[in-house]
């Protein structure tokens, strides 16, 4: 009888662990994209910019020639996040509807309360369900050809190898699926409660709004820059080209 218990209590816990396992996992997840939003944008501040923080990235500092390091650091990079994207996703789907009923009941308890954080449970849903297909299709590409990242390889990726229209969506994706993510992992673990918590909400939402429009404009203004090179490799018949920084002690 004691050990029935004691195996009801322990599987009653699964969930609370599960869920645990999904929040960790989207937070270092959401901080990443941060990071990996601004490296990206390094692009904005120019090619020798880009081409510097592409150098750091495969661990250059290590090796000391220039902007050569080591491709084999943005393989395992990527991989790490592969699998905690993978992890964050499979733990996700046990929250999706099961079938179309599910979800039409759903959709119209969400129209009937229009109440905000329902309606992002559906938003994160949504963009899960699109980053799932079109973020793996990025990072399995990035994995496998890790020394092909710089303001020329990155801008030719973008356009001759037509990645502009998933990164488009992705971006949009990743920025609502991320900040949304960021902001019901702030109110369910009271991180900012304070005195006040119902202020707080209303502050973190402001908060997360701006954020989301941050990202977006920054993801979109590089989106732009990488395509007007990619489209500048075309025209001077450079496509597959590579950048050398002038600066740099590689050739
Ligand atoms: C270690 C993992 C990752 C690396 C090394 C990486 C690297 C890059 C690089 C170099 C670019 C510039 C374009 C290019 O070279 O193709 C880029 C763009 C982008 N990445 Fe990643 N990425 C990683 C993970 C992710 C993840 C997990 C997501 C989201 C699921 C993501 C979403 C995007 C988006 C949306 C863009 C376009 C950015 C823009 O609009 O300016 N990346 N990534």
């Amino acid at each position: 009888m004691e050990s029935l218990l004691l195996d009801t209590v322990r599987k009653s816990r699964i969930p609370a662990k599960l869920d645990f396992y999904q929040s960790a996992t989207g937070l270092i997840l959401g901080l990443f994209m941060w990071v990996h939003m601004l490296m990206v944008s390094s692009i904005l501040l120019g090619k020798d910019a880009m081409k510097f923080v592409a150098g750091m990235l495969e661990g250059s500092i290590l090796r000391g020639e220039g902007d050569h390091g080591y491709p084999i650091l943005v393989t395992l990079a990527a991989m790490g996040i592969f699998t905690l994207f993978i992890i964050h996703a499979a733990l996700a789907v046990r929250k999706f509807p099961a079938n179309w009923k599910q979800h039409k009941v759903f959709r119209q308890q969400m129209s009937m309360m229009n109440h905000d954080d329902t309606n992002y449970w559906y938003t994160q849903f949504i963009t899960g369900f699109i980053m799932f297909f079109l973020g793996s299709v990025h990072l399995f590409i990035i994995m496998t050809h890790p020394d092909k990242i710089g303001p020329y390889a990155s801008a030719d990726r973008v356009v001759s190898e037509w990645m502009w229209p998933l990164y488009l969506v992705l971006l949009f994706a990743v920025e609502f699926h991320g900040t949304i993510g960021l902001y019901r992992l702030a109110v369910k673990w009271g991180w900012f409660d304070g005195a006040d918590p119902r202020a707080t909400r209303k502050k973190l939402k402001a908060f997360k709004k701006a954020l989301t429009i941050f990202f977006v404009v920054l993801g979109l203004a590089s989106l732009g820059a990488y395509v007007k090179i990619g489209v500048e490799q075309i025209n001077n018949d450079n496509v597959g080209g590579r950048y050398t920084r002038v600066s740099s002690t590689n050739q």
